[in-house]
């Protein structure tokens, strides 16, 4: 049945992209290089991974395609986005061997762990995840009971590493207590103007590593991003764009990142700060805009 599901959405997707957008995909010579970073005892993530949440519901098949054409194998899910199948889909699509992409999905808040893990295997046409995130945090008995759930199912081989999502101080304190795996990645909002310093503490306290999504902020923080005066003459030194130094200052700040873009000359652009370097006293500049 699941099969059938997912063939029908496959053939759907097919149609809907139709041949010019795919021929602009496989016209496309230029390639992301990602480096791995390490997140647990024998698990490797891509640093960067595509986003399929936020404004672009309906399009995810598209951002993940591209994404994939252009050599991306991280990628950034949920159950609550809606979106599952498409993105099962453009895997499928993709043709991408199974064991080169990195797949990260959630699940919304902390409970039916069991349930959502084996809808979000369903709805993305796998047999096992790389990552399970629990989106956010809930009364404190229901957050360890759905860790210990994923703990087993890491056991089992189902899940590769688990993590968080929008945890506070005190919860991911109360989580650490009772975690015998401890989470591997907390995902949560980070950008230049919204740099959420306390959490980030507290994570790699725990030695947590830390994954920024929303990197540009909202609409008029991404303006703001852009127009910013210290960051565009940054940008300048290294001859790149305010956003690739917004996301720069991420990577140099020790956090993974999550991006998304329905174009896929932004998704280049995008990945394509590995590089160059932001100078210590450019990176303190930076900070200061998060602190003001
Ligand atoms: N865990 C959570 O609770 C949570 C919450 C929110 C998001 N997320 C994850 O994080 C991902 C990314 O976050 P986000 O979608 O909020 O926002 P984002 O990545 O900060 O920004 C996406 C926006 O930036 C634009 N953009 C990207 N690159 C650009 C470029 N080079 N030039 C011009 N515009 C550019 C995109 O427009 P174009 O498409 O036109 O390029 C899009 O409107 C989501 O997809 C989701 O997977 C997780």
């Amino acid at each position: 049945m699941h099969l059938l599901a997912s063939v029908s959405f496959f053939m759907l997707h097919l149609r809907m992209a139709g041949g010019a957008r795919l021929r602009q995909h496989r016209s496309i010579r230029k390639q992301v290089h990602i480096p791995n970073a390490t997140i647990s005892d024998d698990v490797e993530m891509p640093i960067i991974s595509i986003g399929t949440g936020g404004n672009e519901r309906g399009l995810s098949f598209m951002i993940v395609e591209a994404w994939l054409s252009i050599g991306g194998r991280g990628i950034d899910t949920s159950y609550s986005n809606w979106n599952q199948y498409d993105v099962g889909a453009a895997i499928l699509r993709s043709g991408v061997p199974r064991e080169e992409l990195f797949i990260t999905t959630k699940i919304p808040g902390c409970y039916a762990v069991d349930t959502y893990v084996q809808k979000n295997l369903e709805q993305l046409g796998l047999r096992y995840l790389d990552m399970v995130l629990l989106e956010f945090s809930m009364p404190y008995r229901l957050c360890a009971k759905s860790w210990h759930q994923l703990e087993k199912l890491v056991e089992e081989g189902v899940i590769r590493a688990i993590g968080v999502s929008n945890f506070r101080r005190v919860w991911l304190g109360a989580l650490m207590e009772v975690a015998t795996v401890k989470p591997a990645v907390h995902q949560i909002e980070l950008s230049v103007f919204h740099p959420n310093w306390d959490t980030v503490e507290v994570s790699h306290a725990y030695n947590i590593k830390t994954q920024a999504y929303t990197p540009f902020g909202s609409e008029s923080v991404q303006k703001r991003i852009v127009g910013n005066a210290v960051v565009q003459q940054i940008a300048q030194n290294h001859k790149v764009t305010p956003r690739q130094v917004a996301l720069r200052w991420l990577l140099q700040r020790q956090h993974l990142l999550v991006i998304t873009s329905v174009m896929v000359k932004h998704q280049l652009i995008d990945a394509d700060v590995f590089s160059f370097n932001l100078l210590p006293e450019e990176l303190d500049e930076l900070d200061r805009l998060g602190d003001s």
